[in-house]
C-alpha cells in the first residue's frame, strides 16, 4: 500500500457509508475552517457540485462558490448551474463570464499539457482576483477526487496527465490552505454522497466533466469558432442519446473537435469542414474504460445529423478505442 492508498483506507474505514462520510466530513470541514471563509472553484462537474453542497452544509454562508465560465462549457451549462445551486440550495454563488480572457490567454497554445496548465493556472488567477474583491478568504475549496491524485502522480503513481485540480495549480495559490472533502473518493462514491446530500438525481448522475471542460476535447488551438462547433455537435449527441434512452448505458459520452479538416459535399458544392469524433465509454472507476456498443442505426443517424446540421462540420467518426491504450479524454 502506498501513502495515498493508506490515507484512503484510514479515511473511509472498513464499513463505509455515505451518511457516515458526510457526518465525518462536515465535522472535519468545521474543524479545519473554524470561523474562516472558503472560496470554492466550481467547474459544473459532479465532483465540485458535491463538494459545494458538502461545504454549504458544514459552513453555510462562510462559503462562496465561484463559477467561472471559461468559454469551454457545454451548451446551457452555466444557466443550469445557477438554477440548481443558487435557486434550489441557496448557495452563495458568483458566476463570472471569462470566455474572452481565457481564449486570449490560450491563444497559440497547441500542446495538450500546456493548454491544461494554462487553463488551470488562469482559473486560480481568476479566483485570486475574486477573493481580493470579496475581502479576506482563507481557504480554497476543491473537488479533487481520488483518481485525480492517482493519475497526477501523487502517492508513488506515475503521472498520466496534469489534472486540472492538482497539476494545474501554481505553487503559490495565495490561500492559507486547501479544503478537499471528496479527495479520497472514487467517482461512484462521490455520486452516492451527492445523492445522500439531496442533490437532484440528474445532477448526481451527470457524466463527469473535466475542469478544463471542452478544452481537452478541442484539439489544437482553442478558438471560439471551434468551441462553438464542438458545443453544437456535443449537444446533438447528448440530446439524441437521451431521446433514444441510451444515456444510462454509458458513463461518459461526448464529441471531440479533432482539428482535422476534410473534403465534403453539401448542396452539390464542395466543402472543406471539420471532422467531429464521438466517443461513448463504460467504466467502473474511470481508470480503465471500455467502449459502449450503440445500435449502428443510431450511430449513423447521429453522425448524419451532426454533419448536416452543424455549420463547419462535414464528417463524423466514432472513436472505439478502450482505455488503455487511449485515455478517456483526447487531451
Ligand atoms: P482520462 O482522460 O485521464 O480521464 O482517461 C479520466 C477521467 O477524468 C476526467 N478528467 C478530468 N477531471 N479534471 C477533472 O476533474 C481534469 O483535468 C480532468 N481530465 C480528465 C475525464 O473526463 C474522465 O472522467
Amino acid at each position: 500500500m502506498n501513502q495515498a492508498e493508506k490515507e484512503r483506507a484510514a479515511k473511509l474505514g472498513k464499513k463505509w457509508t455515505p451518511a457516515g462520510y458526510i457526518k465525518s466530513e462536515i465535522e472535519a470541514i468545521r474543524k479545519q475552517v473554524g470561523d474562516k471563509k472558503v472560496l470554492l472553484a466550481m467547474s459544473g462537474g459532479v465532483d465540485s457540485s458535491v463538494c459545494a453542497v458538502l461545504l454549504h452544509k458544514a459552513i453555510g454562508k462562510q462559503l462562496t462558490c465561484v463559477f467561472v465560465d471559461h468559454g469551454c462549457m457545454r451548451k446551457n451549462e452555466a444557466k443550469e448551474i445557477k438554477k440548481v445551486f443558487k435557486g434550489k440550495f441557496g448557495i452563495n454563488l458568483i458566476q463570472i463570464d471569462a470566455e474572452a480572457r481565457f481564449l486570449a490567454k490560450a491563444k497559440g497554445i497547441t500542446d495538450p499539457e500546456l493548454k491544461r496548465k494554462c487553463i488551470g493556472g488562469e482559473f486560480i488567477r481568476v479566483f485570486e482576483e475574486e477573493a481580493a474583491k470579496l475581502g479576506k478568504i482563507e481557504f480554497l475549496g476543491q473537488g479533487t477526487i481520488y483518481p485525480d491524485i492517482v493519475e497526477s502522480g501523487v502517492g508513488g503513481h506515475k503521472a498520466v496527465k496534469a489534472h486540472h485540480n492538482v497539476g494545474g495549480l501554481p505553487k503559490d495559490i495565495g490561500f492559507e490552505g486547501l479544503v478537499e472533502p471528496v479527495k479520497y473518493l472514487y467517482k461512484d462514491e462521490v455520486r452516492k454522497v451527492g445523492k445522500a446530500l439531496g442533490i437532484p438525481a440528474e445532477m448526481v448522475n451527470r457524466q463527469p466533466f473535466p475542469g478544463p471542460g471542452l478544452a481537452v476535447r478541442c484539439l489544437g488551438e482553442l478558438t471560439k469558432e471551434k468551441l462553438d462547433i464542438l458545443r453544437e455537435a456535443d449537444f446533438i449527441f447528448r440530446d439524441e442519446m437521451a431521446k433514444a434512452k441510451l444515456d444510462k448505458k454509458a458513463q461518459q459520452f461526448f464529441a471531440i473537435m479533432t482539428n482535422v479538416k476534410s473534403v465534403g459535399v453539401k448542396n452539390n458544392a464542395r466543402t472543406f469542414g471539420y471532422v467531429i469524433a464521438l466517443r461513448a465509454i463504460s467504466t467502473a472507476q474511470f481508470v480503465k474504460a471500455g467502449i459502449v456498443e450503440l445500435p449502428f442505426k443510431f450511430m449513423t443517424k447521429v453522425a448524419e445529423k451532426i454533419a448536416t446540421k452543424v455549420k463547419g462540420v462535414n464528417r463524423v467518426v466514432w472513436d472505439i478505442t478502450p482505455k488503455p491504450p487511449a485515455t478517456i479524454e483526447w487531451e
